[in-house]
């Protein structure tokens, strides 16, 4: 990773989040828990209430000005998602969320698989994708494989040569883990999920905020993430998908414009990416999340994964300096800091810490199997965006500080 100084001026940017001027409980907000949802630039909130009090109406049906004014916005939003990618304009499918996209992915890609077929996924997977493999392997007799974690927290590198083998017909794997920052070589498995013959699935929701993602050079065949992670706004995420792998798969909702044409016997499906995109989507959201890509854009991802380099950085060595704490995942980890304070719940550190005005997530964060294979039952996790601070990282550390005082540790 890149750790090159940032060019990023962090006050102008907080000026564009109104949230962060508020306090809690007389303290202002420190708000770390961005792995969860982000905060919003007011461009973004704008973006939203200008579509509802000037072209509010549904898209890709209603012949007249309100209607085109709103369709034009929305597809222009999926134009610019897919320049943020780097892939191609029909390859962007709009989602409610990222445990959408992977349910879409978990229905389509297993309907032509036969009994005793194989998916592997990892032991760092969030519920949502690990859920509904693990379902569908129930339903259709499939095998559900996991690669390993080895002591740093990292894959196991033997355990994916292992796994993923000629008998392996989808492999899904989150490109950061959500609860301890685990960095996954998606690029690799990609290749080595190709020469045994399989599809790759990246589970990007923690990865598309934070780093700069270019779907031609990981060559997955599918790539998964939400809107509220990366300043959009909720109820909106992205599927994306290799055009010829999008125009084989079935499609995963059925009903109102996804159709070309329907007659009593049967019906032919629409093209792409609206074939994959039933009912009235959130127009709004999507036109949301076009306007939060042009915000990540004029700042520059590789701005945003170096600021996030560095307030790590700035944490880790202050935590460390703290006894009886406990940090879990790999040196080389992206901006989130998961710990536990030695004989203290996660979720009293949340709870005190929530008292000094600091916002973060406690608990499994939807990652029950790895917080198994660690040993534990829950977390603290801090997690950091762009218009957080070194400031904030020393009222999170003074709050570790009471957390101790008040427990007595
Ligand atoms: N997946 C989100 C998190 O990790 C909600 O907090």
């Amino acid at each position: 990773m890149l750790k090159t100084k940032t060019i990023m001026d962090v006050e102008t940017i907080r000026k564009d989040f109104p949230i962060l001027q508020r306090k809690v409980h007389g303290k202002p907000l420190v708000y770390f828990d961005n792995a969860a949802t982000s905060q919003k630039p007011k461009e973004v909130i704008d973006a939203l209430d200008f579509y509802y009090n000037n072209y509010n109406a549904n898209v890709h049906r209603s012949i007249h000005q309100l209607g085109e004014e709103a369709t034009a916005a929305y597809e222009k939003a999926r134009e610019k998602i897919a320049e943020f990618i780097n892939a191609q304009y029909e390859e962007v499918i709009f989602t409610k969320n990222s445990t959408e996209g992977l349910n879409l992915l978990a229905y389509s890609l297993t309907s032509g698989l036969k009994q005793g077929d194989e998916i592997v996924i990892s032991q760092l997977e969030h519920h949502s994708n690990f859920v509904p493999w693990q379902q569908m392997a129930k339903h259709l007799g499939l095998k559900l494989k996991f690669i390993e974690i080895n002591e740093n927290a990292e894959l196991d590198e033997e355990s994916i040569k292992k796994n993923i083998t000629k008998k392996t017909k989808i492999v899904s794997i989150g490109h950061i883990s959500n609860a301890i920052g685990t960095i996954n070589p998606v690029e690799d498995i990609a290749r080595i999920t190709h020469e045994n013959g399989a599809l790759m699935i990246v589970d990007g929701s923690q990865a598309a905020p934070h780093i700069p993602l270019d779907m031609k050079k990981i060559d997955s065949d599918f790539y998964v993430f939400t809107g509220h992670k990366m300043l959009g706004p909720t109820g909106v995420g992205v599927v994306y998908g290799k055009k010829e792998l999008l125009e084989a798969s079935r499609p995963f909702l059925y009903g109102g414009e996804m159709i070309n044409e329907v007659k009593f016997d049967d019906t032919t499906f629409n093209k792409l990416p609206w074939k994959f995109e039933a009912g009235t989507p959130n127009i709004a959201e999507g036109i949301g999340l076009g306007v939060a890509v042009d915000y990540l854009t004029k700042v520059g991802m590789q701005n945003i994964l170096n600021r996030d380099r560095e307030l790590l950085d700035y944490a880790m060595e202050k935590i460390k300096e703290i006894d009886g704490i406990t940090v879990y995942g790999p040196k080389e980890r992206a901006s989130i800091l998961s710990f536990n304070v030695k004989g203290v719940h996660a979720h009293d550190v949340s709870q005190i810490l929530d008292s000094e005005g600091v916002a973060i997530r406690a608990g499994h964060h939807c990652c029950m199997p790895l917080m198994s294979v660690l040993g534990i039952s829950a977390t603290a996790r801090a997690s950091f965006y762009l218009y957080n601070t070194e400031q904030e990282v020393d009222t999170f550390i003074n709050a570790i500080h009471k957390v101790k005082k008040i427990f007595g540790v």
